[in-house]
């Protein structure tokens, strides 16, 4: 990344997925980025986003390794204990809806709360977490994918909210949601033919370039893989 500090440091959670592992491998080819550190729920230190302890304890880990002039957040899933998304009210169930909720909102806000003080206390820095576009309540045309759709729409109101109260201190920070695309990963494999997939490397390249491009504003962005904004 060009905008950052020249001999920036990242840290990628959930590098073990296919948009983490992507984001990882590009910035280890960046010759600016001097040092990428991934986890995930199998790395040591390690951590589980329904283990809110687990969250704390990997950012009192990750202290020896801070500042992170860039920090993504590639966590996130569809299918939970092997179903998938609903598709319509008479599916809805509280314990599936929570679950939803739990991965890709409540721990990816916990995971915020520990990791923002990892953050520099001067200079640019970005804090990027992957959302998705049919978390936008202004663009659901199709409906269908309750959890999904509203966890996610959850995670963007964290964010935004987060990046408004981030801002008095770091006023050069960036705060973002991406959405990547239709990307081949294990998310994306039971919902999408892969011919009809995107490549997580070529997702990963036009996220980080929209990242750039970004100006702090105080408020969260919501982007896709282009660099467009999406209307929340
Ligand atoms: N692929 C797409 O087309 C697409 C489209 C729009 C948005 N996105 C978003 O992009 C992000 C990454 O998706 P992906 O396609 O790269 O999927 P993926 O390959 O399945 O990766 C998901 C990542 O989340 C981690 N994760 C899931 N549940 C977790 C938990 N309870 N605790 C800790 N880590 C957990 C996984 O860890 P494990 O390896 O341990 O399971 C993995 O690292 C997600 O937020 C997704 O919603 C993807």
């Amino acid at each position: 990344m060009n905008t950052l500090d020249p001999n920036y440091h990242a840290l990628v959670i959930g590098a073990s997925g296919a948009l983490g592992n992507a984001f990882v491998q590009a910035l280890e080819a960046d010759p600016h980025c001097r040092r990428v550190v991934g986890v995930s729920r199998q790395s040591h230190p390690g951590f589980n986003l329904e283990d809110a302890s687990s969250l704390t304890a990997l950012a009192h880990a990750l202290q020896a390794h801070a500042p992170f002039n860039l920090i993504i957040d590639a966590t996130g899933a569809l299918t939970l204990e092997g179903r998938g998304p609903e598709k319509h009210l008479g599916a809805l169930e509280a314990e599936h809806l929570q679950h939803a909720f739990m991965v890709n909102a409540t721990g990816p806000a916990l995971l915020l709360r520990h990791l923002a003080p990892l953050l520099p206390a001067k200079g640019r820095c970005v804090y990027a977490k992957l959302s998705a576009r049919v978390g936008s309540i202004s663009d659901n045309h199709k409906g269908g994918w309750y959890g999904y759709r509203a966890s996610k729409a959850a995670l963007n109101m964290l964010l935004q909210t987060a990046a408004i109260e981030l801002a008095r201190k770091r006023p050069e920070l960036v705060v973002a949601a991406l959405q990547p695309g239709t990307v081949k990963s294990r998310l994306s494999e039971p919902f999408v033919a892969a011919q009809q997939a995107t490549d997580p490397a070529r997702a990963v390249t036009g996220l980080l370039q929209a990242l750039d491009s970004l100006a702090p504003s105080g408020r969260a962005h919501f982007i896709d893989y282009k660099g467009e904004t999406i209307p929340w």
